[in-house]
């Protein structure tokens, strides 16, 4: 049973949000093993560019889903996974990938796939999972999911950031542009748009530290744990 008594924290929210830096956190203090699931819908996306794929048509995606061969391992505490016996790596984070994975999100069958392989990963342990329909479709008998959100300006402020810091080069104005894209066709897709889920705790991060959201999902999952 996917949903029964396997611990999950779903951390939830539109790009970022700050769910990456703080699931991998919330998971470091708890000792449970952290999955980023849109690195799943990357890894589609990434294939089917390298593959000639076009992403805009979504029968010739969902018919690429079938011939992958996906391997799923845990390493420090994190969920690692292979393709086709390669390890996709920073390509995930390229900007072909990143323009073209919500197409590719908004496939049922790529979605109906991903869910099936993320419910599994608690083979691995007590998950912290990250995405956008963790609390509402994955896992959605957890009592432990949260919903981050922030300013979009404060948002495309940190994505920029990071984009500086890994590519050398940023532009707020392009990068708020590109998130609003994204969050659009999260939101509006028909399969699993990006909602908050029935009984999250909704956390602006707006003004918040890492360290505070940290503290206050880690409290809410001791609270939760601890006998009446
Ligand atoms: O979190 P991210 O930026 O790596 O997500 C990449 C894309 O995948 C983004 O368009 C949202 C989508 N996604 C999703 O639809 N469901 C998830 N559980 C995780 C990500």
């Amino acid at each position: 049973m996917p949903n029964s008594a396997s611990s999950v924290v779903a951390i939830d929210g539109p790009s970022a949000s700050g769910k990456s830096t703080v699931a991998r956190r919330v998971a470091g203090e708890l000792g449970w093993v952290y999955v980023d699931s849109g690195a799943l819908y990357r890894g589609v996306t990434w294939k089917a560019l390298r593959e000639g794929v076009d992403t805009s048509r979504p029968e010739a995606v969902a018919a690429l889903v079938p011939r992958l061969v996906w391997e799923f391992s845990e390493a420090q505490r994190a969920v690692h996974f292979t393709m086709d016996g390669e390890d996709p790596g920073l390509q995930l984070r390229s900007e072909p990938v990143r323009e073209a994975v919500s197409d590719v999100a908004a496939v049922p069958e790529v979605r109906a796939f991903i869910v099936g392989e993320l419910r599994r990963l608690t083979a691995f342990g007590p998950l912290v999972m990250e995405g956008r329909d963790i609390g509402s479709v994955v896992f959605p008998l957890t009592p432990l999911k949260f919903y981050l959100d922030a300013d979009p300006l404060e948002r495309a402020r940190r994505r920029a950031q990071e984009l500086a810091q890994a590519e050398g080069r940023s532009d707020v104005g392009r990068v708020l542009d590109s998130l609003a894209r994204r969050d659009g066709k999260d939101s509006a897709r028909p399969t699993a748009p990006l909602q908050i889920p029935l009984g999250a705790q909704v956390i602006n991060t707006t003004a918040l530290s890492i360290a505070q959201v940290v503290a206050l999902i880690v409290a809410a999952v001791r609270r939760a744990a601890a006998p009446p």
